[in-house]
């Protein structure tokens, strides 16, 4: 059966050749107005004006509103149990994230959380915030494990994210994030040992051809371990991932650049130097506005001696990706949803803050929205609109689409719809 949708407004973003959009072509949204876009058999069969419309298949009319390829979402944690409202309330008094993760708290909490979960209590908050991300307009999403730290857990986490997968009308694909903490029951050099040469290889013989991911950052992964860890990877043929400079620079930047990795994510502190070094590289760097956002708090009762409150904001630092794209890099933008530093689901919000705090400008951000993480997820088939391509797209309700990025928590995403179904439709 056909789906078509009518009279829409579509951002094809289909200009620049197959590969990732860098320098000025990321501002090339390719917008044809007026058109009617039909799908067939999960693909895009045709686009244009006044098509004769297929009998006896699905119409939507979009009135001349946006039509524009899914959300790859190329960072999140979707894979956790428990919650962080207690520790989140520490932080509105004022204790940092890193103090909280120092003192075996933060990302060790979720960790005891996932570990006392079982599998299909596991796979079915996966697949609940499936469900979540893909009303936001989310088609693919890349999800981590991470919160198990021990073999055990960690395959105990990919199978979940993978069982969950099975069911969700969208592409989910999969990240080994073996190195995103140090237990500190094991202690470091016995944990990064067991990691490297026990975790890494249970997971290579279940999953193999997976990205492996790590943390490298005061109380969480040094420098050196993380360029083993990376290395080993690389040697059993993984693609390979880094959380690089979120709250302090290491270095790990151009470690990551030198051994081929796929991207660095965060880059809140990078160094212009590094940033050079990236964008002259084929890794892709991956801003995650919303965890600036999220790991800022203004302490509502100031500890002991400091000052009362005043409503100010502590300076807050984002991913230069401005820099990173004027100098010639491949730019994505993400959720990173998790429960820590990232509690949200919303595209939208992450590309209002890319257009507000990364220096993007609105086109750029769809495209570090959409061509460029399914390409760095390893995609040709999807995120532009044209013929033969996958048909994973979102219908918004505006006819401008300057409104994603102005809305501040909006809800902009009217219909989505994957490989050709409407997995969602919104009546108002
Ligand atoms: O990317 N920084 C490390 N990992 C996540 C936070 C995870 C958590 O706090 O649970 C991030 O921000």
């Amino acid at each position: 059966m056909s789906l078509v949708i009518r009279r829409c407004r579509a951002l094809c973003l289909d200009s620049g050749p197959a590969g990732p959009r860098t320098g000025a072509a990321m501002n090339e949204l390719s917008i044809r107005d007026g058109v009617d876009v039909i799908v067939r058999g999960g693909r895009i069969e045709s686009i244009g004006e006044s098509l004769t419309i297929p009998p006896g298949g699905q119409v939507i009319d979009a009135h001349g509103d946006i039509l524009l390829p899914g959300f790859v979402d190329c960072h999140t944690h979707l894979c956790w149990a428990g919650d962080r409202l207690g520790e989140w309330s520490k932080r509105l008094d004022g204790v940092p994230y890193l103090d909280i993760l120092k003192a075996g708290g933060g990302i060790m909490s979720t960790v005891r959380a996932v570990r006392e979960t079982p599998l299909v209590t596991l796979t079915e908050l996966v697949r609940r915030r499936l469900d979540t991300i893909l009303r936001h307009g989310v088609t693919t999403v890349e999800v981590k494990s991470g919160y198990g730290l021990c073999t055990e857990a960690e395959i105990k986490m990919l199978r979940a994210t993978r069982d969950a997968a099975v069911t969700w009308p969208g592409t989910v694909v999969l990240t080994a994030l073996l190195g995103h903490a140090i237990d500190p029951d094991v202690g470091a050099a016995k944990f990064v040992d067991r990691t490297i040469h026990e975790t890494l290889p249970a997971v290579h013989a279940e999953f193999p051809g997976i990205a492996i991911d790590l943390f490298c950052e005061e109380g969480a992964w040094s420098l050196a371990d993380s360029v083993r860890l990376l290395q080993t990877a690389r040697e059993l043929g993984h693609p390979i991932r880094a959380h690089a400079d979120q709250f302090s620079s290491k270095g790990l930047v151009t470690e990551a650049v030198r051994l081929g990795a796929l991207s660095v994510d965060h880059l809140e502190q990078t160094t212009p130097r590094e940033m050079e070094t990236l964008a002259r590289s084929q890794t892709f760097g991956v801003g995650l506005p919303i965890t600036s956002l999220g790991t800022t708090t203004v302490p509502h009762r100031p500890r002991e001696g400091a000052p009362a409150f005043t409503g100010m904001t502590p300076p807050i630092k984002f991913a230069n990706l401005r820099d990173l794209i004027d100098k010639g890099g491949r730019a994505c933008i993400a959720t990173n949803a998790n429960p820590g530093s990232s509690p949200t689901y919303s595209m939208p919000f992450a590309i209002a803050l890319a257009v507000r705090f990364c220096g993007l400008s609105i086109p750029e951000a769809i495209t570090a929205a959409t061509v460029n993480p399914a390409v760095m997820l390893g995609f040709h088939d999807r995120a532009v609109i044209a013929p033969g391509k996958r048909a994973d797209l979102i219908l918004l309700r505006h006819n401008d689409y300057r409104e994603l990025a102005y809305e501040l928590g909006g809800d902009p995403v009217r219909a989505v719809i994957v490989h050709g179904q409407v997995a969602r439709y919104f009546a108002t």
